[in-house]
């Protein structure tokens, strides 16, 4: 069995029960020494599995979804971001809670998450519709300079989809700039805002919207997607928190240490938009259609225009054509 093959098994015997099951009692099934399971469990932890561990009763695999209890989760599961959770019920938008937060200089790793959110923001000016059930929160990020942050963006996308990816085995795509898709259809969205003065950085607000269990309106039914929905499954949302932001805790670390090329190179891996016909519409309100033929070192998208020319959109939003 190699390792993917006995993390399955291993997550199939946990989830059958709600009680502990005996380390020994792994071990024979995996066919295991009981370090080696307790190596294994650890991994399912590093992927956002919630595991409690018992000196003589074992392992137990905890279903948490009640977003208010999200802080207990997430404290010190992160190498270079101290995460602590604000949970509100209900709210305008998380990004106009976290902006207060972070201008009375709260740290570096604050989050506010909502289950519900009556004034969501989208990208571009957009309304963002945040139903009970799905997972809406903004994370206050407090780099020193100015240097790679427009890579943070896709640094988002990428922490979404591996986080999604090594929680449920389920792989997405990323559209440019930070759109996570699901078979063409939109399953997460990511809006970056913050406060520069004289390109001193003073904060980040980091805002993920991702539709989990929520009901998605009518009208975006064709064109969303919820976890649920893909998985058939109603999905315990703090692990996915969890395998979230121990993904962003990750890459924001490679971020920080300027190491641009590895997130590059990370986030084509995952892209479904290079190698295909767009039209982008830029933040100057400019149209222009062609191949979308690579990201620049700054995270901006290359176009190739029918007269071969290129085109270099720094920001704006794509349609994918075909
Ligand atoms: C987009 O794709 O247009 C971006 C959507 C971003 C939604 C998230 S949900 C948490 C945070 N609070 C908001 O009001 N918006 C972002």
């Amino acid at each position: 069995m190699d390792t993917d093959t006995r993390l399955k098994k291993l997550i199939e015997i946990l989830s059958s029960t709600n009680d502990y099951v005996p380390g020994s009692k792994l071990a024979s099934i995996l066919g295991l020494s009981k370090p080696m399971v307790h190596r294994l469990i650890e991994d399912l932890r590093k992927r956002g599995f919630i595991v409690e561990s018992h000196p003589r009763r074992g392992y137990r695999l905890l279903v948490v979804d009640d977003l208010s209890l999200a802080d207990n989760y997430v404290r010190g599961i992160g190498r270079r971001l101290e995460f602590k959770v604000y949970y509100v019920e209900n709210c305008g938008s998380t990004q106009d809670l976290a902006e207060a937060l972070a201008e009375q200089g709260v740290h570096e790793g604050a989050i506010v998450l909502a289950e519900e959110m009556i004034k969501g923001r989208g990208r571009m000016g957009r309304q963002w519709i945040a139903r009970r059930g799905g997972l809406w929160f903004t994370l206050v990020l407090r780099p020193r300079n100015t240097r790679g942050l427009q890579l943070l963006s896709l640094v988002a996308g990428l922490a979404v989809v591996r986080g999604i990816e090594s929680l449920l085995g389920v792989r997405t795509g990323l559209k440019w700039p930070n759109d996570v898709l699901y078979n063409e259809r939109k399953l997460a969205g990511i809006l970056v805002e913050g406060k520069v003065e004289a390109d001193v950085v003073k904060y980040v607000l980091l805002g993920i919207g991702l539709n989990v269990n929520n009901e998605l309106p009518v009208e975006l039914k064709d064109t969303a997607i919820t976890l649920k929905e893909i998985t058939s499954k109603l999905i315990p949302r703090i692990p996915v928190l969890r395998s979230i932001l121990l993904r962003i805790d990750e890459y924001y670390d490679t971020l920080v240490r300027g190491q641009y090329g590895r997130i590059l190179e990370e986030w084509k891996k995952y892209s479904v938009t290079i190698g295909k016909r767009v039209r982008a519409y830029t933040v100057s309100g400019d149209v222009v259609e062609g191949i979308a033929e690579d990201i620049a070192s700054d995270g901006s998208l290359i176009i190739r225009l029918g007269n071969g020319k290129r085109v270099i959109v720094y920001a704006g939003d794509i349609v994918h054509l075909r």
